[in-house]
């Protein structure tokens, strides 16, 4: 018989039907004549309980193999369960399983199995990452992490959207910051022979790459995994007017924190006809949908966030849900942070990037709310943004925004984009970009060129702030970063 997960099995009225329960065992607690086993498949956050009751067997003939099954069914074992829904007596559950056959399809050992221990730390449980999808923390994660992109393409196509798929290599570096990983088939070897000859002509050998032939790698030139899809977005939507990209982008930048992973699945719309404001809705309209998703459709395991993970993380999503941002330009914002004259360990002056303690003071200390910021410095921000008028004192600015939390800081980035040809060209060649690479892209500004703004959502940076996990590398199965990639 098929089995019937525990997420319908608890939610079903205890009827007294015969039903077949599979999964692994959490705990057996065995006294005398009665056995209580909890098992747990993942589908829910909550086990089933199976019970046996030696002095009445439902069926005699199974007496024999129940007993030879209790003696496996430890900890972390597979069984296979056929009994009776009935009404449990227990309190915190409405149903059990009183038991009529139990099969163990796998034992586990315990001496070496490494969920085991008491109190296993997050760094054991990473170095166990194929083990711990069944703790209850990462089983609450894993679950949020498909609800989530459940809402994700839920909210879009409820609004127009097409969902896009971009490349993942790419010979553009959408971020202009020089982050990638590179795609090559070119022998190591090779580039290690023509290094020495560097050397004997002069050149450091570790300046090889320099004279390698890119014309003889596989794309017949320089590739990379991508660092974000926008471009390729922005073609689609000056054709299909409002698309999105929801996939996997790579950043190569050795940033060994809680907050950067090396892998990560990103998700960025972009609107034709759409001016800053306009994105900066949709920002506001996107985080509040996706944080009310988790607070209304993830109510359990939202609740083991709270109770285990980080207290006050429910009321810390629902203030961002019931508060309207706050929108401010970069050159008040900044004011704002030099008026409240609290010791930075970065001291902030207009020009510079914001850093997360800067963020996190805003949100958290003077407007106590999300908030918006605005028009940042042209110098900090990406070649792509449209360029405001220069202000009073001949400063320019670009029309990015980032949306901050409290909490965390930056979670996305957006901003309307550059839609005029020669100034969009002039910023490209002062940055000193290969201009060979972005001619599809400056072609979009001759034909038919049209406002457009987009954002970026780092969706594992989104679990984080959901779940409450300390470490993003905690969010993803099979976290990737700097001398991470194990699995
Ligand atoms: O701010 P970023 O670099 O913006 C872009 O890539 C734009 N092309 C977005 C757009 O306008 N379409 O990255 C966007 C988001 C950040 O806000 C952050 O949430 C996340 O991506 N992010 C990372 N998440 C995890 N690990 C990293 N190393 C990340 N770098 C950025
Ligand atoms: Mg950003």
């Amino acid at each position: 018989m098929k089995p019937i997960l525990i997420k319908d099995l608890l939610t079903s009225a205890p009827d007294g039907r015969t039903v077949t329960v599979c999964g692994w065992v959490r705990t057996k607690r065995d006294s005398k004549n009665l056995v209580f086993i909890q098992v747990n498949d993942g589908s829910c956050f909550a086990s089933i309980q199976l019970t046996y009751d030696r002095s009445n067997p439902a069926d005699k003939n199974e007496v024999n193999n129940i007993e030879e099954a209790l003696k496996n069914t430890a900890t972390g074992a597979s069984v296979r369960a056929e009994g009776t829904l009935v009404q449990s007596p227990a309190s915190g559950q409405a149903v059990e399983v009183t038991l009529h056959k139990l099969t163990v399809l796998g034992t586990c050992p315990q001496e070496s199995y490494p969920l085991q221990k008491k109190n296993m730390s997050m760094e054991y449980l990473r170095e166990n990452a194929h083990l711990r999808a069944r703790t209850n923390t990462f089983g609450a994660v894993f679950r949020l992490r498909s609800q989530m992109a459940i809402a994700l393409h839920t909210f879009f196509q409820e609004r127009g959207f097409v969902y896009i798929h971009t490349p993942e290599i790419t010979c553009s570096d959408a971020e202009g910051a020089g982050e990638m990983f590179q795609v090559t088939t070119l022998s190591l070897e090779k580039v290690a022979e023509l290094g020495v000859k560097a050397g004997a002509k002069g050149m450091k050998p570790e300046d090889a790459y320099k004279i390698v032939d890119y014309s003889k790698d596989f794309f017949g030139k320089k590739a990379g995994l991508t660092v974000s899809g926008q471009l390729e977005a922005e073609t689609l939507a000056t054709a299909l007017s409002r698309v999105y990209t929801f996939g996997p982008t790579f950043r190569a930048e050795k940033s060994n924190t809680p907050r950067h992973l090396s892998e990560f699945w990103m998700c960025e719309p972009e609107m034709a006809f759409f001016d800053l404001f306009d994105d900066m809705d949709l920002e506001e309209e996107f985080l509040k949908y996706m944080l009310n998703w988790a607070l209304t459709k993830c109510a359990d395991d939202m609740q083991f966030f709270e109770k285990r993970i980080q207290p006050g993380v429910i009321a810390q999503l629902q203030h961002v849900v019931d508060t309207p941002f706050k929108r401010i330009t970069y050159t008040d914002a900044v004011k704002e942070l030099q008026a409240f004259n609290s010791k930075f360990e970065f001291p902030i002056e207009w020009g510079k990037e914001l850093q997360t303690e800067h963020e996190r003071c805003l949100t958290e200390q003077i407007f106590k709310s999300p908030v918006m910021v605005y028009n940042y410095p042209k110098d900090v921000k990406a070649f792509y943004m449209k360029q405001n008028e220069p202000d009073e004192q001949g400063r320019i600015t670009v029309r990015a925004v980032d949306v901050l939390v409290p909490g965390l800081g930056e979670i996305t980035g957006g901003s309307e984009r550059e839609e005029n040809y020669d100034k969009l060209l002039k910023v490209c060649e002062e940055r000193g970009m290969d201009m060979k690479n972005y001619q599809w892209y400056l072609d979009l500004r001759r034909f038919g060129s049209v406002p457009h703004s987009g954002f970026g959502l780092g969706f594992a940076r989104l679990l984080r702030y959901i779940t409450g996990m300390a470490n993003i590398r905690d969010v993803i199965p099979y976290p990737r970063a700097p001398k991470l990639a194990d699995f």
